[in-house]
């Protein structure tokens, strides 16, 4: 049996992205594995949050990842800022990275370029998310493709400790699925879709109503051609769409060409919408009985228990090796 984790922000309501990426994955994985999935709300304020939006969106990731098919007798689902293990771990491991080697990550450059007052959190983000990994003794890691970076850098450092101080981190794989690891944003195909960007247009939330899909994948960025063809350097729109299609249906992008040969863009684009519009709806029907009920924070309250028991016994180990601690406990 391994041990899988992933954690997913609540800085803004999930996307299609979010879900094909990386989400869609974990149901399956927690049959024959011990899974964690957090909340990683302490992520999400390395860039300012409303408070009040973010308490929101908090809450509506646990209903969503329960109405995926997330269950909590397999899995342990849990917020991050309710285990203090993750933070204090962090601490150490931002002792043991180089600022040099933060601030080559892509996503920090990304996030700061051009803005100011950008948060010190922001620079120490990956050894956060390194912590929540490592708590766990985790084996398997499964991500998108924008992740791989930060996996990169929480091997590093867990190598790094190991041959520092005592072996106390197990060196965890990254899993990135075949396809879909980089759903691409509806309005430019070219950028990865984001749950936080500004243009509504750009991506499909899982909570978009039948009309908003619609809409959205109707006034997605295609090209003058015509030809529904996969074709990720010169047809990004197109064939970004051919993605999800395939993901949501379970047609190969062979398949797709084949079906919509001789067809337009328009009757490719209603069938899309009717085929996400179709896969989503027992999700938020789920989500919608969920969302409301206390049998959510009584999940999230075993969660934080079963995950604080875990880290716990890690995070002594580590501070053991460090010489944090005065006496053996
Ligand atoms: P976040 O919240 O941005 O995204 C959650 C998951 O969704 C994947 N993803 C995508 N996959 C395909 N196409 C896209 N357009 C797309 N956008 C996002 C992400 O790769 C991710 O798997 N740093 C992480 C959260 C994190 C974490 C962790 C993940 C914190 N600690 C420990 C794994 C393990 C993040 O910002 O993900």
């Amino acid at each position: 049996m391994k041990t899988i984790f992933s954690g997913i922000q609540p800085s803004g309501t999930l996307t299609i992205g979010n879900y094909l990426g990386a989400m869609k994955h974990f149901v399956g994985l927690q049959e024959d594995n011990n899974c964690y999935f957090c909340i990683v709300n302490q992520h999400a304020i390395t860039v300012p949050q409303d408070k009040e939006a973010l308490k929101k969106q908090t809450r509506s990731l646990a209903a969503l990842y329960l109405a995926t098919g997330i269950d909590p007798e397999k899995s342990t689902l849990f917020i991050q800022s309710e285990v203090p293990g993750h933070a204090q771990l962090a601490w150490m491991l931002q002792c043991v990275s180089y600022i040099g080697e933060l601030e080559r990550m892509t996503q920090f450059k990304d996030k700061s370029a051009g803005k100011e007052g950008v948060s010190a959190g922001l620079l120490t983000y990956p050894p956060l998310m390194a912590a929540d990994i490592l708590l766990y003794n985790t084996d398997i890691v499964p991500v998108g493709e924008d992740q791989k970076q930060h996996l990169e850098l929480t091997r590093n450092l867990a190598e790094r400790f190991n041959n520092k101080y005592n072996d106390i981190f197990t060196v965890p794989e990254v899993r990135i699925p075949k396809v879909g690891a980089r759903i691409m944003s509806l309005t430019e195909p070219t950028k990865k879709m984001s749950k936080s960007a500004e243009n509504q247009k750009s991506f499909i939330s899982m909570l978009d109503d039948e009309k908003t899909i619609t809409k959205k994948i109707k006034s997605a960025v295609t090209d003058s051609e015509g030809i529904v063809r996969y074709d990720k350097e010169n047809k990004p729109g197109v064939s970004n769409l051919l993605s999800i299609y395939s993901l949501f249906s379970d047609m190969s992008i062979e398949e797709l060409e084949a079906k919509y040969e001789g067809k337009g863009y328009g009757d490719f684009k209603g069938d899309l919408a009717e085929v996400v519009v179709a896969a989503l709806k027992p999700i938020q029907d789920r989500y919608n009985e969920l969302i409301g009920s206390d049998e959510l924070d009584r999940i999230l309250d075993e969660g934080a228990e079963k995950a604080n028991r875990h880290a716990r016994k890690t995070l002594s180990k580590a501070e053991r090796a460090m010489g944090l601690e005065r006496k053996r406990r």
